[in-house]
């Protein structure tokens, strides 16, 4: 089963409005020069960036993702922002339950699931984020941590068609660590399993598992080519056209 690839950027807590426009139309330019390129593209700017990117993606085969969303679609929740608001001003994809924001606000696998069902039911197609601390992983629970956050976060309405997973060990995040390509494999294809059993096997060999943590051009071809990678989500190389484009072109789109 042919999946296609999704090389996708998480922008994280970056970007003012030049910087960010730059990057969005640096972005742009490069892939519409692809022509027809093999993979799909996803950039995930901070909130404040959301329409004016969008903007500036005009023309490019370029899709346009949140970060987080709330499971509510209105009403008094101070400094959230709902999932139909997103598809409002032009996302199709949102990001969740991506490590920093499972350690920085406390969000359980319970609520990310509430918010997949939620975007979802929105018309939003999420990002779900799973992987281990190096606290687990040195224990040997990188499997069973993963399992368990596929089993608490991915809700039953997810389809290959609504859902990505990205696979992201939280101590390869940032920090130029990577795992070994084995590790990456092994990891992979212990998600598909789990997905397989919890979604059907239909939608678990067409869902894309994205792998993530210090991706870059250098390191793009030996993750990207692993059979049950189908895509990467990108931070720090996220935020330079040169690199973005560097390990989309590496992983042959
Ligand atoms: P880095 O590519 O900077 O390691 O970040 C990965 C990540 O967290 C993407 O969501």
């Amino acid at each position: 089963m042919a999946r296609k690839k999704l090389i996708a950027g998480n922008w994280k807590m970056n970007g003012l409005t030049a910087d960010g426009l730059a990057l969005a139309k640096g972005i742009a330019a490069e892939v519409k020069a692809l022509g027809k390129p093999q993979c799909e593209f996803l950039v995930c700017p901070p909130f404040t960036l959301l329409s004016a990117v969008k903007k500036s993606l005009r023309g490019a085969k370029v899709a346009l993702g949140a970060q987080d969303c709330h499971y509510d679609s209105k009403g008094a929740h101070t400094g959230d922002v709902s999932p139909l608001m997103l598809t409002d001003i032009g996302c199709s994809y949102v990001i969740l339950g991506h490590s920093e924001r499972r350690a920085d606000h406390g969000e359980s696998n319970e609520l990310i699931c509430k918010k997949a069902i939620s975007a979802h039911q929105a018309g939003l197609k999420t990002v779900i984020c799973i992987g281990e601390t190096l606290e687990e992983r040195d224990s040997g629970q990188t499997i069973d941590v993963c399992s368990k956050q596929i089993l608490g976060s991915v809700p039953e309405s997810a389809t290959a068609a609504n859902t990505v997973i990205a696979y992201e060990p939280v101590w390869a995040i940032g920090t130029g660590k990577t795992p070994t390509a084995q590790d990456v494999e092994d990891v992979h294809a212990a998600v598909r399993k789990v997905l397989s059993k919890k979604l059907g096997k239909g939608n678990a060999n067409k869902m894309r598992i994205l792998y993530g943590g210090s991706v870059k051009p250098s390191n793009a071809r030996e993750f990207l080519s692993l059979p049950d990678v189908d895509g990467a989500l990108i931070g720090g190389a996220s935020l330079k056209v040169e690199d973005f484009m560097a390990i989309a072109k590496n992983s042959g789109c």
